[in-house]
């Protein structure tokens, strides 16, 4: 049994409708939230952009689902807000991503199914917040995919040690980022102070992969090392591509960049479907 937020329009055809009141507040409906009585049910919701109302609609959807008491609900949401935020730094700061995840638990999600998850590092099944996670990962078909557009060996790089992971089956390397202290201001943001790279490109191809572009400044720092290190091309992928700040065209500019639709982006060349596909069959 599955419900379909619009969200994800893209794969599957909606059955949940999702609005806006006129002051903002969200309007949740689920016209066939019956059908769910004593099924194992799989919800379908985007969780960015706006991801707090995202968030909170999904709550509303799961809720609707149980009041018909469904046996199982699991909420495949391919990207999961938060997950950046699950360290303390300061005196009085929360792990976020925790929070999240007891939340979605206590509403009565059985199962998150979510891609490269940022505090998980890995695929397989976990738990966390309280909540069961499926992490899948998009890593493979990312580095395909680069070798196709390449069209020879790739020298694969990170541009942090924290995505290490992403490199590490393929021997690859990583660079090392220092950040600074947030900025003064309202927006909570690290500056980068620098990215450092030990590794001889000169004269190789280069992917630089992460799991996610947020505003870009972690991987154009990354292209700017490969560049001066004598790299002929330079290639870069994510599983989640945000590019905020104009970054898409700075990252253009620099080279090649593609992502998967976990959030869908002009760049989004690797699917997620085919992963759900095999985990959801019809
Ligand atoms: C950080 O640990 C992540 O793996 C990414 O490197 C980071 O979130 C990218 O952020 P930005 O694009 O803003 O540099």
């Amino acid at each position: 049994m599955r419900f379909v937020c619009p969200s994800f329009s893209d794969l599957c055809q909606p059955n949940v409708e999702i609005k806006k009141f006129p002051d903002g507040d969200s309007y949740v409906r689920v016209p066939s939230a019956a059908d769910a009585a004593g099924k194992d049910v799989v919800l379908f919701n985007r969780l960015y952009p706006e991801q707090d109302s995202a968030i909170f609609q999904t709550l509303l959807v799961v809720r609707a689902l149980r009041e018909h008491n469904p046996k199982s609900i699991t909420l495949v949401a391919p990207y999961l807000p938060y997950s950046r935020q699950d360290k303390l730094f300061k005196e009085g700061e929360l792990k976020s991503a925790e929070i999240l995840c007891g939340l979605l638990k206590r509403e009565g999600v059985g199962l998150l199914v979510t891609f490269d998850c940022h505090f998980l590092k890995k695929e397989g099944e976990f738990e966390y917040g309280g909540l069961k996670i499926k992490n899948l990962s998009l890593n493979r078909r990312l580095v395909e995919k680069a070798r196709e557009i390449a069209g020879e060996e790739l020298e694969i790089m990170s541009p942090d040690e924290g995505a290490n992971y992403l490199v590490a089956e393929y021997g690859g390397s990583s660079m090392k980022k220092e950040r600074g202290e947030y900025a003064e201001g309202g927006e909570a943001y690290r500056e980068i102070k620098e990215v450092k790279m030990e590794k001889d490109v000169s004269g190789k191809a280069v992917l630089i992969i992460d799991d996610m572009i947020s505003t870009g400044g972690t991987m154009l720092r990354g292209i700017e090392n490969v560049k001066k290190g004598g790299a002929k091309s330079v290639i870069c992928a994510a599983a989640h591509g945000f590019f905020l700040k104009g970054s898409l065209e700075k990252l253009r500019e620099a080279g090649e960049v593609f992502v998967s639709d976990s959030i869908p982006t002009e760049v989004s060349e690797v699917s997620i479907k085919p992963l759900l596909e095999e985990m959801f069959p019809e």
